[in-house]
Protein backbone atom coordinates (compact mmCIF):
# COMPACT_ATOMS: atom_id res chain seq x y z
CA UNK A 1 0.00 0.00 0.00
CA UNK A 2 1.32 3.14 -0.91
CA UNK A 3 2.15 6.09 2.05
CA UNK A 4 -0.35 8.60 0.90
CA UNK A 5 0.95 13.01 0.83
CA UNK A 6 0.27 13.64 3.61
CA UNK A 7 1.21 10.68 5.94
CA UNK A 8 5.56 11.48 4.37
CA UNK A 9 5.16 15.50 5.02
CA UNK A 10 4.67 14.42 8.46
CA UNK A 11 6.97 12.17 8.71
CA UNK A 12 9.67 14.54 7.01
CA UNK A 13 8.65 17.33 9.01
CA UNK A 14 8.45 15.45 12.63
CA UNK A 15 11.81 13.94 11.55
CA UNK A 16 14.14 14.03 15.36
CA UNK A 17 17.60 16.21 14.19
CA UNK A 18 19.50 14.44 11.91
CA UNK A 19 22.07 12.70 12.71
CA UNK A 20 25.80 14.47 13.54
CA UNK A 21 27.84 14.32 10.81
CA UNK A 22 31.73 12.63 11.68
CA UNK A 23 33.23 11.78 8.05
CA UNK A 24 36.22 10.26 9.79
CA UNK A 25 36.09 7.49 7.86
CA UNK A 26 37.31 9.37 5.02
CA UNK A 27 40.50 10.12 6.49
CA UNK A 28 42.17 6.54 5.43
CA UNK A 29 45.08 7.51 4.00
CA UNK A 30 46.40 8.42 7.62
CA UNK A 31 46.21 5.21 8.39
CA UNK A 32 48.65 3.85 6.00
CA UNK A 33 45.65 2.76 3.54
CA UNK A 34 46.93 1.66 0.42
CA UNK A 35 44.81 4.33 -1.92
CA UNK A 36 45.32 4.05 -5.47
CA UNK A 37 45.79 0.08 -5.86
CA UNK A 38 43.83 -1.12 -8.97
CA UNK A 39 43.43 -5.05 -9.32
CA UNK A 40 43.39 -5.70 -12.71
CA UNK A 41 41.94 -8.97 -14.18
CA UNK A 42 44.40 -11.40 -15.28
CA UNK A 43 43.88 -14.56 -17.98
CA UNK A 44 40.82 -16.03 -16.06
CA UNK A 45 39.50 -13.34 -14.85
CA UNK A 46 39.70 -10.86 -11.47
CA UNK A 47 40.66 -13.73 -9.37
CA UNK A 48 41.39 -13.40 -5.67
CA UNK A 49 45.36 -13.77 -7.21
CA UNK A 50 44.93 -10.95 -8.60
CA UNK A 51 43.48 -8.50 -6.07
CA UNK A 52 45.57 -9.91 -3.29
CA UNK A 53 48.63 -7.81 -4.31
CA UNK A 54 50.66 -5.34 -1.99
CA UNK A 55 50.33 -5.06 1.73
CA UNK A 56 46.72 -6.95 1.67
CA UNK A 57 47.83 -9.79 -0.01
CA UNK A 58 50.68 -10.85 2.26
CA UNK A 59 48.91 -13.38 4.82
CA UNK A 60 50.49 -12.61 8.70
CA UNK A 61 53.05 -15.23 10.14
CA UNK A 62 51.28 -14.38 13.33
CA UNK A 63 47.77 -12.00 13.74
CA UNK A 64 46.80 -10.35 16.56
CA UNK A 65 43.78 -9.76 15.24
CA UNK A 66 41.01 -11.68 17.25
CA UNK A 67 37.94 -9.53 15.51
CA UNK A 68 36.56 -9.97 12.27
CA UNK A 69 38.23 -7.26 11.09
CA UNK A 70 39.32 -9.06 7.36
CA UNK A 71 42.64 -8.56 5.75
CA UNK A 72 43.35 -5.12 4.93
CA UNK A 73 40.63 -3.06 6.34
CA UNK A 74 41.31 -0.29 8.81
CA UNK A 75 41.09 -1.79 12.80
CA UNK A 76 39.45 -0.34 15.43
CA UNK A 77 40.17 -0.70 19.60
CA UNK A 78 36.65 -1.42 20.87
CA UNK A 79 36.43 -4.43 17.96
CA UNK A 80 35.24 -7.51 20.39
CA UNK A 81 36.98 -10.69 20.37
CA UNK A 82 35.67 -13.30 18.42
CA UNK A 83 36.50 -17.03 20.13
CA UNK A 84 38.65 -19.94 18.79
CA UNK A 85 40.70 -18.29 15.92
CA UNK A 86 43.80 -19.45 15.07
CA UNK A 87 46.61 -16.58 14.77
CA UNK A 88 49.49 -18.63 12.96
CA UNK A 89 49.39 -19.34 9.19
CA UNK A 90 50.69 -23.00 9.43
CA UNK A 91 47.57 -23.67 11.12
CA UNK A 92 45.60 -23.36 8.40
CA UNK A 93 47.48 -22.60 5.65
CA UNK A 94 48.00 -23.85 2.17
CA UNK A 95 49.92 -21.95 -0.77
CA UNK A 96 46.97 -22.81 -3.61
CA UNK A 97 43.69 -22.49 -1.05
CA UNK A 98 42.91 -19.65 -3.84
CA UNK A 99 43.71 -20.91 -6.63
CA UNK A 100 41.90 -23.86 -5.68
CA UNK A 101 38.62 -22.00 -4.65
CA UNK A 102 38.95 -20.31 -7.76
CA UNK A 103 38.79 -23.45 -9.81
CA UNK A 104 35.58 -25.08 -7.58
CA UNK A 105 33.93 -22.13 -8.22
CA UNK A 106 33.94 -22.42 -12.48
CA UNK A 107 34.25 -25.87 -12.57
CA UNK A 108 30.22 -26.55 -10.47
CA UNK A 109 28.18 -28.90 -12.04
CA UNK A 110 24.98 -30.80 -11.70
CA UNK A 111 23.58 -34.21 -10.04
CA UNK A 112 20.38 -33.35 -12.12
CA UNK A 113 21.63 -32.73 -15.31
CA UNK A 114 25.13 -33.42 -15.70
CA UNK A 115 24.70 -37.02 -15.45
CA UNK A 116 23.15 -39.00 -19.09
CA UNK A 117 20.97 -41.08 -16.18
CA UNK A 118 18.36 -42.15 -19.04
CA UNK A 119 21.66 -43.91 -20.44
CA UNK A 120 21.12 -46.31 -16.84
CA UNK A 121 19.86 -49.61 -18.20
CA UNK A 122 18.62 -52.82 -15.85
CA UNK A 123 21.37 -54.47 -14.24
CA UNK A 124 21.68 -58.01 -12.88
CA UNK A 125 20.89 -57.97 -9.33
CA UNK A 126 23.88 -58.70 -8.11
CA UNK A 127 25.72 -55.93 -9.69
CA UNK A 128 23.06 -53.33 -8.54
CA UNK A 129 23.31 -54.56 -5.47
CA UNK A 130 26.97 -54.40 -5.15
CA UNK A 131 26.63 -51.11 -7.10
CA UNK A 132 23.94 -49.26 -4.19
CA UNK A 133 25.69 -50.50 -1.22
CA UNK A 134 28.87 -48.62 -3.06
CA UNK A 135 26.66 -45.63 -3.22
CA UNK A 136 25.07 -46.19 0.46
CA UNK A 137 28.92 -46.21 1.77
CA UNK A 138 29.96 -43.12 -0.08
CA UNK A 139 26.76 -41.16 0.66
CA UNK A 140 27.61 -41.78 4.63
CA UNK A 141 31.27 -40.65 3.88
CA UNK A 142 29.96 -37.21 1.85
CA UNK A 143 27.72 -36.48 4.93
CA UNK A 144 30.97 -36.36 6.76
CA UNK A 145 33.09 -34.89 4.03
CA UNK A 146 30.53 -31.84 4.46
CA UNK A 147 30.14 -31.98 8.36
CA UNK A 148 33.43 -31.48 9.19
CA UNK A 149 34.92 -28.36 6.82
CA UNK A 150 32.14 -26.76 8.28
CA UNK A 151 32.68 -27.34 11.74
CA UNK A 152 36.13 -25.46 11.18
CA UNK A 153 35.20 -22.51 9.57
CA UNK A 154 34.66 -20.09 12.94
CA UNK A 155 38.24 -21.84 13.88
CA UNK A 156 40.08 -19.64 11.17
CA UNK A 157 41.30 -16.63 11.59
CA UNK A 158 39.05 -13.84 8.97
CA UNK A 159 43.44 -12.68 7.92
CA UNK A 160 42.62 -16.59 6.29
CA UNK A 161 39.59 -15.68 4.65
CA UNK A 162 41.19 -17.54 1.54
CA UNK A 163 40.85 -21.03 3.37
CA UNK A 164 37.76 -19.85 4.87
CA UNK A 165 36.35 -19.70 1.33
CA UNK A 166 38.08 -22.99 0.20
CA UNK A 167 36.48 -24.75 3.02
CA UNK A 168 32.94 -23.37 1.61
CA UNK A 169 33.44 -24.59 -1.89
CA UNK A 170 34.65 -28.09 -0.80
CA UNK A 171 31.44 -27.99 1.58
CA UNK A 172 29.36 -27.29 -1.57
CA UNK A 173 31.27 -30.26 -3.41
CA UNK A 174 30.48 -32.81 -0.56
CA UNK A 175 26.55 -31.90 -0.46
CA UNK A 176 26.55 -32.76 -4.59
CA UNK A 177 28.72 -36.39 -3.74
CA UNK A 178 25.93 -36.89 -1.25
CA UNK A 179 23.14 -36.08 -3.42
CA UNK A 180 24.89 -38.22 -6.56
CA UNK A 181 25.31 -41.18 -4.95
CA UNK A 182 21.66 -41.29 -3.10
CA UNK A 183 20.39 -40.40 -6.79
CA UNK A 184 22.18 -43.14 -8.20
CA UNK A 185 21.19 -45.76 -5.17
CA UNK A 186 17.81 -45.15 -6.63
CA UNK A 187 17.73 -44.80 -9.97
CA UNK A 188 17.62 -48.20 -10.77
CA UNK A 189 15.73 -49.79 -8.95
CA UNK A 190 17.69 -51.10 -5.96
CA UNK A 191 18.28 -48.26 -3.60
CA UNK A 192 20.42 -47.53 -0.22
CA UNK A 193 21.41 -50.86 1.30
CA UNK A 194 23.57 -51.15 4.98
CA UNK A 195 24.37 -48.99 6.69
CA UNK A 196 28.59 -49.67 7.14
CA UNK A 197 30.77 -49.42 10.41
CA UNK A 198 31.83 -45.96 11.21
CA UNK A 199 34.72 -45.87 13.44
CA UNK A 200 36.77 -44.33 10.14
CA UNK A 201 34.69 -41.51 9.55
CA UNK A 202 34.75 -41.09 13.55
CA UNK A 203 38.47 -40.34 13.83
CA UNK A 204 37.83 -37.46 11.08
CA UNK A 205 35.09 -35.94 12.77
CA UNK A 206 36.45 -36.32 16.32
CA UNK A 207 39.94 -34.16 15.37
CA UNK A 208 40.83 -31.40 17.48
CA UNK A 209 42.95 -29.73 15.38
CA UNK A 210 42.95 -28.17 11.49
CA UNK A 211 46.04 -30.29 10.86
CA UNK A 212 45.07 -33.11 12.57
CA UNK A 213 41.70 -33.16 10.54
CA UNK A 214 43.50 -32.14 7.26
CA UNK A 215 45.74 -34.76 6.99
CA UNK A 216 43.44 -37.33 8.38
CA UNK A 217 40.38 -36.21 5.82
CA UNK A 218 42.37 -34.29 2.85
CA UNK A 219 45.21 -36.03 2.78
CA UNK A 220 44.31 -39.89 3.93
CA UNK A 221 40.86 -40.95 3.59
CA UNK A 222 39.80 -38.44 0.62
CA UNK A 223 43.13 -39.79 -0.93
CA UNK A 224 42.06 -43.60 -0.72
CA UNK A 225 38.59 -42.16 -2.01
CA UNK A 226 39.93 -40.28 -4.86
CA UNK A 227 41.98 -43.30 -5.82
CA UNK A 228 39.05 -45.46 -6.11
CA UNK A 229 36.89 -42.64 -8.25
CA UNK A 230 40.44 -42.78 -10.27
CA UNK A 231 38.88 -46.64 -11.10
CA UNK A 232 35.63 -45.34 -11.61
CA UNK A 233 35.81 -46.55 -15.46
CA UNK A 234 36.56 -49.87 -13.86
CA UNK A 235 33.80 -50.00 -11.31
CA UNK A 236 31.14 -47.92 -13.26
CA UNK A 237 28.55 -50.25 -15.62
CA UNK A 238 27.58 -47.39 -17.88
CA UNK A 239 28.45 -43.91 -19.09
CA UNK A 240 26.18 -42.45 -16.39
CA UNK A 241 28.08 -44.11 -13.48
CA UNK A 242 31.53 -43.85 -14.89
CA UNK A 243 31.07 -39.91 -15.19
CA UNK A 244 30.04 -39.77 -11.69
CA UNK A 245 33.35 -41.09 -10.55
CA UNK A 246 35.28 -39.03 -13.08
CA UNK A 247 33.42 -35.47 -11.53
CA UNK A 248 33.47 -36.62 -8.23
CA UNK A 249 37.61 -37.39 -8.82
CA UNK A 250 37.84 -33.94 -10.23
CA UNK A 251 36.31 -32.26 -7.06
CA UNK A 252 38.30 -34.51 -4.79
CA UNK A 253 41.56 -33.44 -6.67
CA UNK A 254 40.78 -30.11 -4.94
CA UNK A 255 40.40 -31.65 -1.55
CA UNK A 256 43.58 -33.40 -1.54
CA UNK A 257 45.45 -30.81 -2.94
CA UNK A 258 44.62 -28.61 0.02
CA UNK A 259 45.95 -31.07 1.82
CA UNK A 260 48.85 -32.11 0.88
CA UNK A 261 49.79 -28.36 0.48
CA UNK A 262 48.73 -27.50 3.98
CA UNK A 263 50.32 -30.40 5.40
CA UNK A 264 53.61 -29.48 3.42
CA UNK A 265 53.62 -26.24 4.77
CA UNK A 266 53.63 -27.32 8.17
CA UNK A 267 56.31 -29.46 7.59
CA UNK A 268 58.01 -26.58 6.00
CA UNK A 269 57.02 -24.16 8.77
CA UNK A 270 57.39 -25.99 11.78
CA UNK A 271 59.16 -29.01 11.39
CA UNK A 272 58.79 -30.08 15.59
CA UNK A 273 55.26 -31.17 14.17
CA UNK A 274 56.69 -34.28 11.93
CA UNK A 275 56.02 -36.91 15.38
CA UNK A 276 52.85 -35.24 15.62
CA UNK A 277 51.44 -35.68 12.35
CA UNK A 278 52.70 -39.10 12.54
CA UNK A 279 50.77 -39.68 15.30
CA UNK A 280 47.96 -38.70 13.84
CA UNK A 281 48.21 -40.62 10.60
CA UNK A 282 48.73 -44.05 12.72
CA UNK A 283 44.98 -43.06 13.90
CA UNK A 284 43.57 -43.11 10.67
CA UNK A 285 45.92 -45.54 8.63
CA UNK A 286 44.26 -48.44 11.32
CA UNK A 287 40.74 -47.45 9.52
CA UNK A 288 41.82 -47.61 6.11
CA UNK A 289 42.13 -51.43 5.59
CA UNK A 290 39.68 -53.98 7.54
CA UNK A 291 41.90 -56.55 10.08
CA UNK A 292 41.24 -60.02 8.47
CA UNK A 293 40.78 -60.41 11.74
CA UNK A 294 38.03 -58.87 12.21
CA UNK A 295 34.86 -60.70 12.96
CA UNK A 296 32.48 -58.07 11.88
CA UNK A 297 31.78 -59.24 7.98
CA UNK A 298 29.97 -55.90 7.60
CA UNK A 299 33.81 -54.80 7.54
CA UNK A 300 34.55 -55.95 4.47
CA UNK A 301 31.10 -55.00 2.78
CA UNK A 302 33.38 -52.16 0.62
CA UNK A 303 35.71 -54.54 -0.70
CA UNK A 304 33.17 -57.49 -1.64
CA UNK A 305 31.28 -54.67 -3.60
CA UNK A 306 33.91 -53.81 -5.30
CA UNK A 307 35.04 -56.99 -6.28
CA UNK A 308 31.87 -57.81 -7.77
CA UNK A 309 31.40 -54.62 -9.67
CA UNK A 310 35.25 -55.04 -11.08
CA UNK A 311 34.79 -58.70 -11.88
CA UNK A 312 31.08 -58.27 -13.56
CA UNK A 313 29.45 -60.55 -11.23
CA UNK A 314 29.43 -62.67 -8.06
CA UNK A 315 30.42 -65.62 -10.41
CA UNK A 316 33.55 -63.69 -11.37
CA UNK A 317 34.16 -63.13 -7.23
CA UNK A 318 38.03 -64.12 -7.29
CA UNK A 319 38.68 -62.44 -10.49
CA UNK A 320 36.87 -58.98 -9.18
CA UNK A 321 38.78 -59.50 -5.60
CA UNK A 322 42.27 -59.47 -6.97
CA UNK A 323 40.81 -56.16 -8.85
CA UNK A 324 39.79 -54.63 -6.10
CA UNK A 325 43.24 -55.47 -4.41
CA UNK A 326 44.62 -53.65 -6.86
CA UNK A 327 42.58 -50.65 -6.03
CA UNK A 328 43.69 -51.07 -2.35
CA UNK A 329 47.17 -51.22 -4.25
CA UNK A 330 47.04 -47.81 -5.90
CA UNK A 331 45.16 -46.63 -3.23
CA UNK A 332 48.12 -46.87 -0.41
CA UNK A 333 51.00 -46.06 -3.04
CA UNK A 334 49.50 -43.13 -4.20
CA UNK A 335 48.86 -42.01 -0.43
CA UNK A 336 52.49 -42.60 0.15
CA UNK A 337 53.17 -40.30 -3.03
CA UNK A 338 51.51 -37.47 -1.38
CA UNK A 339 52.99 -37.87 1.69
CA UNK A 340 56.41 -37.60 -0.14
CA UNK A 341 55.27 -34.21 -1.84
CA UNK A 342 53.97 -33.29 1.74
CA UNK A 343 58.14 -33.66 3.12
CA UNK A 344 56.83 -37.06 4.70
CA UNK A 345 58.82 -39.48 3.20
CA UNK A 346 59.76 -41.30 6.20
CA UNK A 347 55.88 -42.78 6.65
CA UNK A 348 57.27 -45.17 4.18
CA UNK A 349 58.83 -47.31 7.36
CA UNK A 350 55.98 -46.60 10.03
CA UNK A 351 52.65 -47.41 7.86
CA UNK A 352 50.33 -49.31 9.54
CA UNK A 353 51.84 -52.65 8.17
CA UNK A 354 47.91 -53.63 6.55
CA UNK A 355 48.89 -50.90 4.30
CA UNK A 356 52.26 -51.33 3.94
CA UNK A 357 52.04 -54.44 2.13
CA UNK A 358 50.58 -53.19 -0.63
CA UNK A 359 53.71 -50.64 -0.82
CA UNK A 360 56.00 -50.92 -4.04
CA UNK A 361 59.37 -49.72 -3.94
FE1 LIG B 1 33.37 -36.01 -1.65
FE1 LIG C 1 36.10 -34.43 -0.71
Amino acid sequence: MAIDADTLEKLRTESADPPRVDLSWLNLDENGHPWGMRAKPGKRGLTLDEIEIGEVGEVPEQSDNRSIRVRGSVPRPDAPRVPGGYVGKADVYSENSRLLYEEAVQRQWSSATDIPWEGIEGLPDDIERAMCQLCTFLTEVEFIAGDTPAQWLPSLNSEHHEVKLFLLSQIMDEARHLDVFRKRAFANGGGLLSSLPQDGLRVIIEAKDFTEMSAIMHVAAEGFIQSMFRMGEYIGQNEAEKKIFRLCGQDESRHLGFGVLHLKYVMEAEPHRREEIHHYLDKVESTLMPDPMDSDGANFALFEALSILMGGGLKNFDKGLQLSMGVQRKRVNEYMHRLNVAGLGDRKERMNPLLRQFLEN
